[in-house]
């Protein structure tokens, strides 16, 4: 069997299609929503309307590039969840329509696990059992990887997620949404010792990231009050030094996953994945502990159909398949 399947990913702000066949992805389209940079964060009624505006012509140019006419499709994929339930249920319709239309079956995929597969779309691909680290806008969380479809979490954030951190700290200093990308720019120009800030402690291997949110706040208020260019003189130095930060708390965590699983095949993924200090802190701790290290291609780090792809690629040889009854889900548990 040489399955072609159609994958859809809507779940927050990038509407998303993707072609794979037999296991290799022939496109990833992606059209991003620039309508909520002026809110500072995702409005949720505008990303479903803009999925709306924007998911035919994305299947179609998927379908277009990939030489593979809709008749020919063995499958339709589309996120499932965990997301915004508007902008699911745009992905979830749409496929439910082509599965109905089209007489083939549909695949639901669960977005994070989507995260962790996107190492199995190009070479090199991890071996099993290895570690993921997801970071993303909406979740942060280090998975013990035994299998394409079994995963599970050893580690999460109790709170805020760590794309959410840089969005944050981005936003207190008058950046626009999303910061995180913004941070990442200034910080290579800046000093990372410039400035330190306090550590918090989690039991375990879970993760907490608003007191550093306020403590950021408070910093950057207590430097106005003396100063009120102080974020405009520093804006690098600040950046450079938060996302020290960031990184370290988060490998912190991975380089105790790994002592404590004794696994040396480290992956990262999703939006902050993108990071240039997190990729380097991660080659670092490679070359250091001896890891195989698997960074993502940018194109994969930030939400695409290509992972949800690859996903729906593993579920249909495992038969996998959804009913024309299920529905989005805003939270999605892993199994
Ligand atoms: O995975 P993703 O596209 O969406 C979710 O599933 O949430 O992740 C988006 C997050 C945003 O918080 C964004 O600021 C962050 O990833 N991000 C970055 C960088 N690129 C994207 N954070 C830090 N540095 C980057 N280079
Ligand atoms: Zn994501």
């Amino acid at each position: 069997m040489h399955p072609k399947i159609l994958a859809i990913e809507s779940s927050c702000d990038e509407t998303s299609a993707s072609v794979i066949s037999n296991g290799k992805v022939l496109n990833n389209v992606i059209a991003s929503q620039s309508v909520h940079s002026k809110y500072g964060g995702v409005v949720p009624e505008l990303a479903s309307r803009a999925h709306q505006q924007n998911i035919v012509h994305v299947v179609n140019e998927a379908l277009a590039s990939s030489g593979i006419k809709v008749s020919e499709l063995d499958a339709v994929a589309f996120t499932k969840g965990p997301g915004l339930l508007g902008s699911l249920l745009v992905g979830v319709s749409f496929a439910k329509s082509i599965a109905i239309a089209e007489n083939i079956p549909l695949i639901e995929v669960n977005h994070l696990q989507a995260h962790v597969l996107s190492h199995f779309i190009d070479e090199p691909k991890p071996s099993f059992p290895f570690l993921c680290l997801t970071v993303s806008g909406g979740h942060t969380q280090i998975l013990l990887v035994e299998d394409h479809l079994a995963m599970k979490v050893i580690g999460e954030t109790q709170d805020d997620a760590a794309g959410e951190a840089f969005d944050k700290a981005a936003k207190i200093m008058g950046l626009p949404y999303p910061g995180g990308p913004l941070i990442d720019k200034y910080a290579q120009e800046g000093d990372e010792n410039a400035f330190s800030f306090p550590a918090t402690s989690m039991p375990g291997l879970d993760f907490s990231f608003s007191g550093i949110k306020t403590a950021f706040l408070y910093f950057i208020r207590d430097q106005l009050a003396v100063d009120v260019d102080f974020v405009e003189k520093r804006r690098n130095d600040i950046c450079a030094s938060l996302q020290k930060h960031l990184v370290e708390m988060l490998m912190a965590r991975l380089r105790k996953a790994g002592e404590d699983f004794n696994v040396k095949e480290i992956a990262i993924a999703g939006g902050v994945s993108a990071n240039s200090g997190l990729r380097k802190a991660v080659e670092t701790h490679g070359e250091k502990f001896g890891w195989n290290t698997y960074i993502p291609e940018f194109q994969y780090c930030t939400d695409n159909a290509a992972m949800i792809a690859i996903a729906a690629h593993y579920k249909f040889l495992n038969g996998d398949f959804a009913t024309l009854e299920v529905s989005p889900l805003a939270r999605m548990p892993l199994s």
